[in-house]
């Protein structure tokens, strides 16, 4: 049993759902099925989080760089997020659950940016939670889009190179509006980003497990909740002044 403290948990989780072909390729079946299986992965932590009340829950499904994989899995990839999006869409109409799409939706096939769309418009008012979707996503092209905008903004006149502050990087990123992650979790044990969210992370903690995604249901969850629970978030101050401050807010 994992003792959680649930006035402390995180309000905003990201995941790198890594390891669904190694996961396949350890038991002799195509890639593909590891991600169908990730796909079981992905409701189980979508549905916890909500009842745990965690309000934001970023998941990354498809990065710039996996568009360079072989095209059978690209294809495979697309149909079962089309898949994912039509049989979920009830389920999240039931749990309130917004979903918001970040990525370089024109890349996607347009049957997949169709159905993705109209998910993110349907469940636009909802309040349960808010899913964010990085798909076709890459850390630096939301930088790079971000100062493209922002450099427009200036030509025409609209905005002084003097008042670009984050605040204003921020808000022509694609997670705008979206807190900073507090708990990033990456399965599989890769230590790395992958071009994930780069600015976003900055003040992140990182979960790495061995688990492949596959097998990341609710105990590894709660595990990896109850690691964030252990850390001491600085934010670049010494520990002694957080503990101070922690004791002046009880
Ligand atoms: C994560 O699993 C899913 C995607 C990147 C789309 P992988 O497909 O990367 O699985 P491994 O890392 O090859 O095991
Ligand atoms: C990161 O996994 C991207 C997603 C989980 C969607 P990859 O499997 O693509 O990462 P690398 O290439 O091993 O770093
Ligand atoms: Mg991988």
């Amino acid at each position: 049993m994992v003792d959680l403290d649930h006035t402390r948990l995180p309000r905003h989780v990201a995941v790198i759902m890594d390891g669904n072909g190694r996961w396949a390729e350890q038991r002799g079946l195509s890639r593909l099925h590891g991600h169908r299986v990730g796909k079981e992965s992905v409701r189980a932590i979508v549905e916890k989080s909500r009842e745990l009340g965690i309000a934001y829950l970023s998941l990354f499904a498809f990065s710039t760089e996996n568009w360079n994989r072989p095209p059978r899995e690209v294809d495979g990839l697309m149909t079962l997020l089309r898949k994912y999006l039509a049989s979920e869409l009830g389920r999240m109409m039931r749990h309130g659950i917004r979903l918001l799409a970040v990525g370089s939706l024109r890349r996607l096939p347009p049957a997949v940016r169709e159905a993705l769309q109209a998910s993110v418009a349907a469940t636009r008012n909802n309040t349960g939670m808010t899913v964010t979707l990085a798909v076709s996503y890459g850390g630096r092209e939301d930088i790079t889009q971000a100062v493209r905008a922002i450099a427009r903004r200036v030509k025409r006149g609209e905005l002084d190179p003097a008042r670009i502050t984050e605040d204003v990087v921020e808000a022509h990123l694609g997670t705008h509006g979206v807190p900073d992650p507090d708990l990033l979790i990456r399965t599989s044990g890769e230590m790395r980003i992958s071009n994930f969210f780069l600015w976003q992370l900055a003040y992140t903690e990182i979960y790495v497990t061995d688990t492949l995604w596959p097998d990341f249901r609710e105990r590894e969850y709660l595990q990896a909740l109850a690691f964030y629970q252990q850390r001491q978030r600085r934010f670049g101050r010494t520990g002694a002044q957080v503990e101070r401050e922690r004791l002046h807010a009880v």
